[in-house]
């Protein structure tokens, strides 16, 4: 443990205050998305602050405070209504249970050279005005590593009138206050049983501090209402031998006390009705004074200015509800932006960790990844930083590896720097061997959330390689900015065939690599080597059994499998529990090797657009190889389908068919050509209503599949986006766009699918107020974790037709 302290602390003093310049670089955020509103820099240990809130109209609520996004908390929705990490953003919260609509603005303020300065305001009216709203904020702010924060305006035992002002100070933040606020506005409730005998305390914030130690501030809450409990039972201590109770307001209070060295400073107030206040964080070197009307001119500004631009970026196109449908898919995008959490600490890996059809280390397999590692136990890495999207506010708040290529297709669009800048954090995590943990849960804090089975990440194990989507997106969009005549020549950054924009409007909006050719060189430059190898990890340790099994195929390499399967589960699939072949060393995963294609693609687009010649050549055969092998290995002729490949008990090859999303995949990602004769075959089993077809969208297995709806149910039969997408994806880039004899098919079934899957997903929303991670088979209906922000939010593409 003293070890590791000191590695952080030596990590700390590397992060040079010089690269912590402004907002517009993204050093401040609300980078804690699992929470229902905190904000942290991206620095790994410093100022980390956040809401903590519960009802007073009765003594129960207390016990169900709010501050990480828990779905057991029962809020009927929470969304970031605009969001912007360079600009900020716009929460509501319907906590329908304690009668408060709760808003929460975020202005983040350029200036200085240590992160730049911003300003939040904390706002909740009444659901019902009918009915009571009676409430308690605390807004906290604690400090881990290098650093002292003090509460400067004087103490009082009973509580403090006005304004609060903190100071403090860390290595990379330098100086800085931080002032709360309130609203002119605000009520207390001050009647009921025993208001004289609390009179003193009424209507001020209460305060406490802390000491907390190292690393468990992410866990303040349990701090904050731990004192406020004992405090209460101080309290009722005074009303002692009558039959009333006090009102929770009177009793359930801050202590009005700190300590010398305290890290964590609360400040808890409470509200009757409508309310408002406001916290300004400034940074000493940013030299400016923030105020409500900086929050009023500020915000509208903003408003105004994301309206605009989502307008122009993400279009909804005409219909009667076109203006619910934008405001649903500003909604989607701005909770998938206000979703990007940074998380800094170690993880658990466990090298040692092997299923016995997994020990395939055979001289011809070459399969050399694991030496050495096989006799290691589970261990914690050396901390990690991550800047990341997450699925899912609530119930998956950390980086999926999986998820994330379809994360930053979307972010992409809105904020291409901000989406390279995401991928980079990736990247940087990609090992020595090629390899990047699927689910990467860094520090205590990630961990609480995960149950301890689920915890260490084993490095034999892969995920869809889904993280060049967002190479080949940004190549996409730099072809787009480039103009037409580069288009047509095809854009060479070599030859100096970039050219300039002439409107910069968005120059500070997240283009810089989009506009700057050289920067976009650098930055595809600086990946690729570590993307190369990740690739070439995939090659080496995923590789499936060809040469057994009497298979016979035109390419005697290209043939993938799967690590880490159980009995009932191929998680690192994705695809959790679609029904497979029993384990078998020489099962042949269809998905796998199409992915492998898809990969291959993408290598072979980003080696052609940095000019390795050498490098592309060798993917394109690769990827020519695979399209072969999908047809020889894994179509069955007997079933019309392609299918995974097993191993049956007199070691014969043979077809494991299961009508759902893998029977899909070689169209799926494009690799089927528009010509195949077995197109056909494809779109049949896509479209037909007793197969994947839905009013809602396509289902993951068949209605007719004896599985279908059975067990867990997560990938049997269940409705996913980011597969929909995929599949509008294929039909609108390739099979609806290119000649051949299913073209006017693949047409009409874009249209249809896509209005289905928009329709039901909105519809849901507006009936639950949420958009859900999967949708019902069979009803549509939203289904499993809320709100599912990641890859379901890709509806906002799908609307505006972005593939
Ligand atoms: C910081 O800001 C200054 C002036 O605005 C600029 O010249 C410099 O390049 C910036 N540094 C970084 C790391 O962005
Ligand atoms: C595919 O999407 C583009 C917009 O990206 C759209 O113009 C086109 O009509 C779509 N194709 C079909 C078949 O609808």
């Amino acid at each position: 443990m003293q070890l590791l302290w000191l590695l952080l602390l030596s990590f700390i003093t590397t992060v040079t205050p010089q690269s912590l310049n402004s907002s517009s670089s993204l050093v401040w955020g609300a980078f804690r998305p699992n929470l229902y509103f905190g904000l942290r820099p991206r620095i790994p240990q410093s100022l980390m602050t956040g809401l903590v809130w519960f009802g007073t109209q009765d003594y129960q609520s207390f016990t169900k405070a709010r501050h990480a996004c828990d779905q057991g908390d029962g809020l009927d929705g929470y969304t970031w209504t605009q969001f912007d990490a360079r600009e900020g953003g716009i929460q509501v919260l319907k906590d329908t249970e304690n009668n408060v609509k709760v808003t929460t603005e975020l202005l983040m303020v350029d200036g200085g050279e240590h992160g730049g300065s911003w300003a939040a305001r904390i706002k909740g009216e009444p659901i019902n005005e009918g009915k009571p709203s009676r409430t308690s904020f605390v807004f906290y702010a604690g400090l881990e590593g290098m650093g002292g924060l003090e509460l400067e305006t004087d103490e009082d035992e009973n509580g403090i009138d006005g304004p609060i002002v903190l100071t403090g100070s860390t290595p990379e933040l330098d100086d800085f206050t931080i002032r709360i606020v309130d609203g002119p506005n605000n009520k207390v409730f001050s009647d009921g049983p025993f208001s004289d005998v609390f009179a003193k305390r009424i209507g001020k914030t209460h305060f406490s501090g802390f000491r907390v130690p190292q690393g468990n501030i992410w866990a303040a809450k349990e701090f904050i209402i731990k004192e406020i409990a004992h405090n209460a039972g101080k309290a009722v201590q005074d009303v002692k031998g009558s039959n009333s109770h006090p009102d929770p307001s009177f009793t359930l209070q801050l202590s009005d006390e700190t300590l010398s060295g305290n890290n964590l400073l609360a400040f808890q107030k409470f509200f009757d009705g409508k309310f408002q206040f406001d916290v300004f964080y400034e940074s000493r070197s940013a030299r400016k004074n923030l105020n409500a009307v900086t929050l009023d001119e500020g915000i509208a500004a903003f408003s105004a200015s994301f309206n605009q631009r989502f307008h122009e970026t993400f279009p909804v196109p005409d219909s009667p509800n076109r203006d619910a449908l934008e405001a649903f898919s500003q909604a989607i995008t701005s909770n998938l932006l206000g979703g990007i959490g940074y998380f800094y600490g170690t993880s658990i890996i466990d090298p040692s960790f092997s299923y016995d059809w997994d020990d395939d280390s055979s001289p011809a397999e070459s399969d050399d990844d694991n030496r050495g590692r096989k006799t290691e136990g589970p261990r914690l890495t050396e901390p990690e930083a991550l800047l990341t999207a997450t699925p899912s506010r609530s119930f998956f708040p950390r980086g999926f590896y999986w998820d994330e290529g379809f994360h930053l297709l979307h972010i992409g669009e809105w904020d291409n720097d901000l989406s390279l800048e995401i991928l980079k954090n990736w990247i940087d995590l990609i090992d020595d061997d090629g390899w990047v943990a699927r689910e990467q849960i860094l520090g205590e804090e990630a961990r609480s959330k995960v149950p301890a089975q689920f915890q260490a990440q084993v490095p034999s194990f892969a995920n869809p390689p889904t993280l060049t989507m967002a190479v080949t997106a940004f190549i996409k969009r730099l072809r787009r900015h480039a103009g037409p005549t580069d288009q047509d020549l095809g854009l060479d950054f070599g030859a100096g065939g970039f050219q300039l924009p002439l409107s910069t409007s968005q120059s500070s909006n997240g283009n810089r690599y989009l506009e700057n050719r050289d920067l976009a060189l650098s930055f595809l430059q600086s990946i690729y080597q570590p993307l190369k190898r990740h690739y070439e990890w995939f090659r080496r340790t995923q590789r499936g059994q060809l040469k057994q099994y009497g298979r016979k195929a035109r390419s005697r390499t290209e043939a993938y499998r799967w690590r880490g399967r159980s009995e009932k589960h191929v998680l690192t699939s994705g695809l959790d529990d679609y029904p497979r072949a029993p384990p078998h060393i020489g099962e042949l995963h269809l998905d796998l090797l199409s992915w492998m294609g898809f990969f291959s693609r993408t290598m072979r687009e980003i080696a052609e657009f940095i000019g390795e010649e050498e490098d592309r050549l060798n993917y394109a055969s690769i990827e020519k190889a695979i399209i072969q092998n999908i047809d020889d290995l894994h179509w069955s002729e007997d079933s019309q389908m392609y299918c995974d490949v097993g191993v049956d008990d007199d070691d014969e090859s043979y077809h494991v068919c299961h009508k759902g999303y893998i029977s899909l995949f070689p169209f799926l990602l494009s690799l089927l050509p528009p010509d195949s004769p077995r197109l056909g075959s494809v779109l049949d089993l896509l479209s037909d209503p007793k197969h994947l077809w839905s009013p809602f969208g396509l289902r993951s297995l068949s209605a007719s599949h004896p599985e279908f709806g059975t067990g867990e149910n997560y990938w049997k039969g269940p409705i996913w986006i980011q597969m929909n997408y995929l599949a509008l994806q294929a039909l609108n880039e390739t099979y609806a766009s290119h000649v051949g004899p299913y073209q006017e098919r693949a047409r009409l079934i874009y249209t249809e699918l896509r209005q289905n899957v928009i329709d039901n997903v909105f519809k849901e929303y507006e009936r639950t107020g949420y958009v859900w991670e999967q949708y019902d088979a069979n009803t549509g209906e939203g289904r499993r974790s809320h709100p599912f922000t990641g890859w379901t939010s890709l509806v906002t593409l799908i609307l505006s037709q972005k593939y």
